[in-house]
Order: structure tokens, then C-alpha cells, then sequence
């Protein structure tokens, strides 16, 4: 054999080697599956690691209404004040009087430091509001923006004065602006003169929240939740709906209606982990059913509330069964379900729809679906979500009810969830899955096998908890990703999903995994929330088939680490294939678009990290982000072919035109 014939022969045995070693995958454009859900991929809500108060919620004063049990925590006092009980807010009855100091020289007011400080925007403006009296004739006080740690030069960098007028209670308002950014500021208020002055319900917000809704949402914070664009917003939790006891359970009812007369509650987290624990974590519901309801209107999800079953937090309290209401005591915890129902939809004429339009929404809000119970199992579970199921089903029979299968992802307790969520004809069940990175990479086939006369799955509360350490860093957002194909794959049987909690703040986080972290002025995504936005905003609308050697790829042996899946996108008249590499080398694909001929430029989006550990963090927000690019399509002998060479670790999404 001459050194030609050589080279021939090794250059023909490479390319068999390399042909062998392809990835050939089918898609079969033609045979269009099943409907992919508007609600696919969308958000779970909770208030934990102050997400809510200290985080979306637009709020920046701690305490305002001088109602946590130690009246005062959050604010410094001097001077001459005093704490009363007597306030014009029934249900927030705290407020404090600022009285002459008795020297010209000393003076009386207050200082809040905010959650883990107050954040300011350079050129941003800031409302001032505040209910005040001054029963001696007016009284001025004077509202400051202030630096703590400055020494030697004015602490205050932005302020104005406030003339209270009269003897009653009003609502004074006044716009600071501040000139520079500042994450850890304080506001303080000095009485100014001799003339006391009655402070109740102080509150700071910034003018430009979300889509400028008054008692809005920061900002940035909710664009990030709009950009997703989520199909369903499940709220308000998680384990705060149970609450640590009945008594602090979640109760729609009280954050409705004037926020300066909405009850403080305690929010469950405060105490949960004594390596994270917050005193002062507590829940003013100014961030209440009805702004969850404008929320999810606003950045275009469906609203999933959550209501208690009569439980109080399975994990905390256990089988003790004197912790939960007994079953002859559920009727009002089924007539909140039936009443947020009316709520959300009755008309304006009915007591609760009414009081809706009161709030500013006549419109219905559209709710189909309600979940009774956040992550609850076993007998005690069932059998109080059983009247409920009867009570809504009557009323709406339209209705959809959420039941869970507690916080197991398979074995026994899940089993037996699932059972009796089929028994009692729940339309949907919220499934939980915490799990490390096997348990994902081993997954891909979670619901293939799922009973397709039964519920629903809703796969509510999930997430990759790696390396023990439960972060957010690169690799285990592409393992949910690769496991991400199955409810994709399985759209007539999952029909809503929602990853782990959305927000964390991070100087006061108790739970993560989370998909957007912040601090007072900044935040950044997690690698997990760009690969649900890759699936949101690619979900199509029909299922594919996509088959490698006939099989679905899921990560199984023989398939190299690779996950996939595909949609047909009726509106756009695509078709979107979705790939994931999970394994350590680059993997040739050879993706037959059959149906499809001829030859055409695919657009490709990719998200990949050479480093299985990075993140994106507040210094770096950006580090690993989508790419856009595009992939050849070759015109094959029976159909369009796209070729590609995947790198290693890597999750890339190709978009053909029909
Ligand atoms: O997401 C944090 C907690 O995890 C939720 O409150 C609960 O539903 C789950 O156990």
C-alpha cells in the first residue's frame, strides 16, 4: 500500500469512525403531538429569604407601622419619643409621638435602617408618605436620606422638610430625590421645633415601581420576572401558606384592602434555621393577594394562589394532630378557597368581587385554578383536602384544584400522594422534587410512563441541589435543563412547571437554590433562570417526536451524556429542538428534520460554561448568558439535515423555519 492509498484509507476509516460516532437524531416535523400548555414554565413565589418585604416588594422602611412585637425593631429612636397604641388603623393600632426634647440643643426623631440598609438609586426619585398629627398646631418634621457610616461630613445627602397641619390624622406626602446610588442608607426624621408630631405608617417607596403601580413592586426585580416570561405564577408559597402554627398561617383576607390596616404576620422563616435565622423577618402583606393578582396580570402569567388545607406546616408540627384544624373545623378555611374565588371572578356586585373593584380591578382576573395545600401528604392531608375538593367542585365546578403529593419525589408517601389525588379527582398535582445531580441525569424519563387518565402533573417546586452545597452555579442548571426534555417530551401529561424559589436577597437568604438573588441595589440572574427563559420562550406549541435509534434521548446509555426533545411552534411556523450535553466532551449531532427538505440556516441559542462551578453573581451578573448563532441545515436525501458539533456541557436550542 503506497503512502496515497494510506492516507485514503485513513481518512475513509476517520470518516466512517466519525459517522459512526455521530449522534443521529430523528424529529419528525410532521407528526404534530400534543398541545404544550400556555402554563408551561412559569414561577413559584415565595416569601422567603425577603422576597417580598425587603425585596420585590417597592417598600424600603422596616416596621412602618411600629407593629412587630418588639414595637420598635428596625428603628433607633432619640430624643423625646414615645410608642402608643391607639392609632387610627384598627388592625396596626402602633404609632409613635415625637415631643420638644426639653433642650434647645438635643432633639427627638428616628432613624430606620431599612432591610440590611436602604438602597437608593443615583437620580431616582423616592415618595415620602407617612399618617401624621400634630394636635398643638402645626408641626414640622424634617425627612432625611443619610449615610450611617459617614464621619466628619453630613451624613444626609438627600432630604426635605414636611409641615403637618392639622390636629387629625392625614396622609402627608413628600419626593426626595437622591443623588447618588447607595445601597446601605437610613432614613431619619427629626422633629423639628417645639410642636409634637404623631408618625404612623412611615413608608418610603420609590416613584418608578413596576409599570407604576402605587404600592408597586421594585423595579428591576419584577422586569426580571416579566422577561422570563412565565406561564403561571404560583403564590404565596410554599411553607409560608402553612405558616410554623395555624395562628401564622398565610390569610388572603388580611392582606386585602388599605395597607395601613393590613395585620403584620411572622413569616415562617424567621426561626426555621438557626445558622440563618432573622429575627425580623415578618410579613406586612403589603404585597398582598390582590397585588399578586395585578403581578401576574402584569408580566402576562396565570395566577396559581395556594390556600391552607387546615394545616399548619407538616415538616414543623409532624403527625401531631392538635397542631392542624380538625376536620369539623374546616369550614373556614374552605369558605377563604370559595370567597378567593369571588374574589378573583365574582362579579362586582357580589361582597368579594366588589371588593376587588374597590381596590381598582373590576375586571375578573381570570382565575382557573386554586391550590389547596403547599406540599403536604399522608392521610391527615387527604382527608381534610377531601370536603374542600367537595365545596369548590360545587360552587365552580369549572374550577381546577392543585393537590400535592408532598415533598417525596417517588417512593411510598408519593405513591400513595398520587392515589389519592386520583381518588378524589384533584385536576392537578403539584409534585417536589429537591434532588442532587443523579437524581436529575437519572430522570430523563420521569413521565413517560405517567397515567394519562389521571391528573395533571404540575412539576411546582424543583431544582438541582449540587455538590450537597445546594448553589447556583453552572452544572446543575444544565442538568435541569437535560431533565427539563421529559416535561417537555411530556406535554399532555405536564401541564405546568415552576423551579424552586424565585428570590433571594443576598444578606438575608434562608433557602437556595433560587433563580434571581439581589441585594438593595442590584441583582442578577442565575444560570437556572436563563435556562427556563430558553424554555419559555421556546416552548412552541405542539410536542415532536425526536427519537435516537428509536428511543427518546434522555441521558440513557448509549446516548453520550445527550438529553433532547422538539416542538413545532404553530404561530411562528417553527420547529425548536432543544439538546443538551451533560458529558465532559464535545458530541457531533446529526439532527434529520424529516418533513422538511432542502436547505436552510438554523438559529441557535446557547448557553455553556467551560467551568462546571461558575455562576453569575452581582459583580458579575453577565458571566454565562445566552448566544445567540446560527447551525447549517444541509438539504439530506429524504430530509433537512442540521449538523452540529456540540461542545461539552453545553445546552443549545435550533430554530428552523418550516
Ligand atoms: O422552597 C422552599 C420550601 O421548599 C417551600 O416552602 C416548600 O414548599 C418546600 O419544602
Amino acid at each position: 500500500m503506497n503512502y496515497r492509498m494510506l492516507t485514503s484509507a485513513v481518512l475513509l476509516t476517520a470518516a466512517l469512525t466519525c459517522k459512526a460516532q455521530s449522534n443521529v437524531m430523528d424529529v419528525n416535523t410532521k407528526k404534530v403531538g400534543a398541545v404544550v400548555q400556555n402554563t408551561m414554565y412559569g414561577m413559584f413565589f415565595e416569601d422567603i429569604n425577603y422576597a417580598a418585604d425587603g425585596g420585590l416588594y417597592g417598600e424600603l422602611v422596616k416596621n412602618r407601622s411600629f407593629e412587630f412585637p418588639q414595637s420598635l425593631m428596625g428603628w433607633q429612636t432619640f430624643g423625646n419619643v414615645e410608642l402608643k397604641n391607639d392609632g387610627p388603623f384598627e388592625r396596626c393600632p402602633h404609632y409613635v409621638t415625637l415631643s420638644d426634647p426639653g433642650h434647645r440643643d438635643r432633639r427627638t426623631g428616628l432613624v430606620n435602617e431599612g432591610y440590611f440598609g436602604i438602597g437608593v438609586l443615583k437620580g431616582e426619585e423616592y415618595r415620602f408618605t407617612v399618617w401624621a398629627k400634630a394636635p398643638k398646631g402645626t408641626g414640622r418634621i424634617t425627612v432625611q436620606l443619610i449615610d450611617p457610616k459617614t464621619m466628619g461630613e453630613r451624613q444626609e445627602f438627600a432630604g426635605a422638610k414636611l409641615d403637618v397641619k392639622s390636629a387629625e390624622w392625614e396622609k402627608y406626602e413628600v419626593i426626595i430625590k437622591s443623588p447618588k446610588t447607595h445601597a446601605d442608607a437610613r432614613l431619619r426624621i427629626f422633629l423639628d421645633g417645639r410642636n409634637a408630631v404623631s408618625l404612623e405608617h412611615v413608608s418610603l417607596f420609590p416613584v418608578n415601581t413596576f409599570k407604576n403601580r402605587d404600592n408597586g413592586m421594585r423595579r428591576d426585580l419584577a422586569q426580571a420576572l416579566a422577561d422570563q416570561h412565565p406561564g403561571v405564577f404560583r403564590f404565596p408559597g410554599g411553607c409560608i401558606v402553612e405558616g410554623t402554627d395555624l395562628a401564622t398561617r398565610y390569610q388572603w383576607k388580611n392582606t386585602i384592602g388599605p395597607v395601613e390596616n393590613r395585620p403584620l404576620n411572622q413569616n415562617r422563616w424567621l426561626h426555621t434555621f438557626t445558622h440563618r435565622f432573622f429575627p425580623d423577618y415578618y410579613q406586612s402583606y403589603g404585597l398582598g393577594f390582590y397585588e399578586y393578582f395585578v403581578l401576574s396580570e402584569d408580566i402576562g402569567a396565570e395566577p396559581l394562589p395556594v390556600l391552607n388545607v387546615g394545616m399548619a406546616c407538616q415538616f414543623q408540627n409532624r403527625n401531631d394532630e392538635k397542631a392542624h384544624a380538625a376536620i369539623d373545623e374546616l369550614q373556614p378555611y374552605i369558605q377563604d378557597c370559595l370567597d378567593l374565588i369571588e374574589f378573583a371572578n365574582g362579579d362586582t356586585s357580589t361582597t368579594w368581587g366588589r371588593k376587588r373593584a374597590e381596590m381598582g380591578h373590576p375586571a375578573p382576573f381570570n382565575m382557573t385554578m386554586i391550590g389547596v395545600g403547599n406540599e403536604q401528604w399522608d392521610e391527615m392531608y387527604f382527608k381534610r383536602l377531601e370536603p374542600f375538593v367537595k365545596a369548590i367542585k360545587a360552587r365552580y365546578p369549572k374550577m381546577r384544584i392543585v393537590g400535592t403529593s408532598g415533598p417525596d419525589s417517588e417512593g411510598k408517601m408519593f405513591e400513595i400522594g398520587w392515589k389519592a389525588m386520583k381518588e378524589m379527582k384533584a385536576d392537578l398535582v403539584d409534585e417536589h422534587f429537591y434532588r442532587p445531580e443523579t437524581w436529575f441525569l437519572n430522570s430523563g424519563l420521569r413521565y413517560e410512563n405517567y397515567d394519562r387518565k389521571g391528573p395533571k402533573v404540575f412539576a411546582g417546586e424543583y431544582a438541582c441541589h449540587g455538590k450537597g452545597k445546594k448553589w447556583n452555579h453552572f452544572e446543575t442548571s444544565l442538568y435541569e435543563a437535560a431533565f427539563m426534555t421529559d416535561l417537555e417530551r411530556n406535554a399532555d401529561v405536564v401541564w405546568l412547571t415552576a423551579y424552586a424559589p424565585l428570590f433571594a436577597h443576598v444578606d438575608g437568604w434562608q433557602w437556595r437554590p433560587d433563580l434571581i438573588w439581589f441585594d438593595n441595589t442590584r441583582m442578577f440572574k442565575s444560570v437556572s433562570y436563563y435556562v427556563q427563559q430558553m424554555y419559555a420562550m421556546n416552548k412552541g406549541t405542539n410536542v415532536l417526536p425526536l427519537t435516537m435509534a428509536g428511543k427518546p434521548v434522555a441521558g440513557q446509555e448509549g446516548q453520550n451524556g445527550l438529553f433532547a426533545s422538539a416542538v413545532t411552534d404553530r404561530n411562528t411556523r417553527e420547529v425548536i429542538v432543544k439538546v443538551i450535553n451533560t458529558g465532559k466532551t464535545p458530541q457531533p449531532v446529526s439532527i434529520n428534520l424529516l418533513g422538511m427538505k432542502g436547505e436552510r440556516t438554523a438559529a441557535t441559542v446557547t448557553l455553556t460554561s467551560d467551568d462546571p462551578d461558575a455562576e453569575n453573581t452581582l459583580d458579575n451578573p453577565e458571566r454565562i448568558v445566552p448566544q445567540s448563532g446560527t447551525a447549517r441545515c444541509e438539504a439530506g436525501k429524504k430530509s433537512t439535515v442540521l449538523t452540529d458539533n456540540l461542545p461539552a456541557m453545553t445546552f443549545r436550542l435550533y430554530k428552523v423555519k418550516m
